[in-house]
């Protein structure tokens, strides 16, 4: 497959797993195929598709560390029309346990070779470091897209994220592309965002997606009905911004 996407940036709580969400419930509604990874022992995106994390059979631990068939994880969520493979706190372990295995970095990819029902695009979403799990999703991956908010530090990760990046190519992902930078919960109001948001054009310039997703506080609401802010509110201002962002990033993709 090749739309496989990691939603990355290991600095926390910066909208990675909302841009996951919003995003997957975006392209489904563009009848894209859709599945979501949950590769994050946090399982945000599992609960904020309303999925209860002691409820769940098998894992995305499953999958990497017990070799339970990937096909197997696959849950479907009605109300936002995509897939997901779900985790819970089990994955935290598997950080250690990964360690001894042979091909540790190469676990993700190889399941993900395995599956069985065709997606359009598949989102990672990883968690708020560059450990080995994301590391998995890294190399699984052959685009990331990196949500990031305009303040005083975005900038310093940014860099270190993108030597990450290089060294991928270099080796491990020679595939692996930038898809784009999004700018979330960005405040046109503020002037220390808009100076970062200018110096990241000035950085970036084509990989800086012209949509940004502003701060919205429905988009944080929706998560505790167990929905994605697009499917919640289809009117708020941050969901609209998620359907922009879905079509820009289709074009990129040539979808
Ligand atoms: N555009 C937005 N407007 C308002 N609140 C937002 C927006 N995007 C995300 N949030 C809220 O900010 C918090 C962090 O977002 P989110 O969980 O998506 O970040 P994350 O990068 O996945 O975090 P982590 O690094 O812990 O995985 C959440 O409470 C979320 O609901
Ligand atoms: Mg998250």
């Amino acid at each position: 497959m090749k739309n496989i996407i990691a939603v990355v940036n290991q600095k926390g709580g910066v909208g990675k797993t909302t841009t996951v969400l919003n995003l997957a419930a975006a392209f489904a509604k563009r009848r894209q195929k859709v599945l979501v990874l949950d590769l994050d022992p946090q399982g945000n995106s599992t609960t904020g598709c309303g999925i209860e994390k002691n409820q769940i059979k098998t894992s995305i631990y499953d999958v990497l560390i017990n070799k339970v068939d990937i096909n197997n994880a696959i849950l479907h969520i009605e109300k936002a029309s995509f897939d997901i493979i779900p985790a819970n706190r089990n994955l935290s372990g598997a950080e250690i346990e990964l360690v001894d295995l042979n091909k540790r970095e190469l676990k993700l990819k190889n399941s993900l070779a395995l599956l069985k029902k065709q997606y359009d695009i598949i989102l990672l979403d990883c968690p708020p470091s560059l450990s080995l799990l994301t590391l998995n999703g890294l190399i699984a991956a052959n685009y990331i897209l990196v949500p990031i908010q305009c303040e005083y530090y975005a900038l310093e990760g940014l860099t270190d994220l993108l030597n990450t990046i290089e060294l991928l190519k270099s080796g491990l992902n020679p595939h692996i592309k930038l898809l784009g930078i999004v700018r979330t919960m960005f405040d046109q109001r503020n002037n220390l965002a808009l100076q970062v948001s200018q110096q990241l054009f000035t950085h970036f310039s084509k990989k800086m997606c012209n949509t940004f997703i502003p701060r919205n506080v429905r988009l944080a609401e929706a998560p505790s009905f167990g929905l994605p802010g697009v499917i919640f509110d289809n009117q708020a201002s941050g969901s609209i911004a998620y359907m922009a962002l879905a079509k820009e990033l289709l074009k990129r993709l040539n979808v």
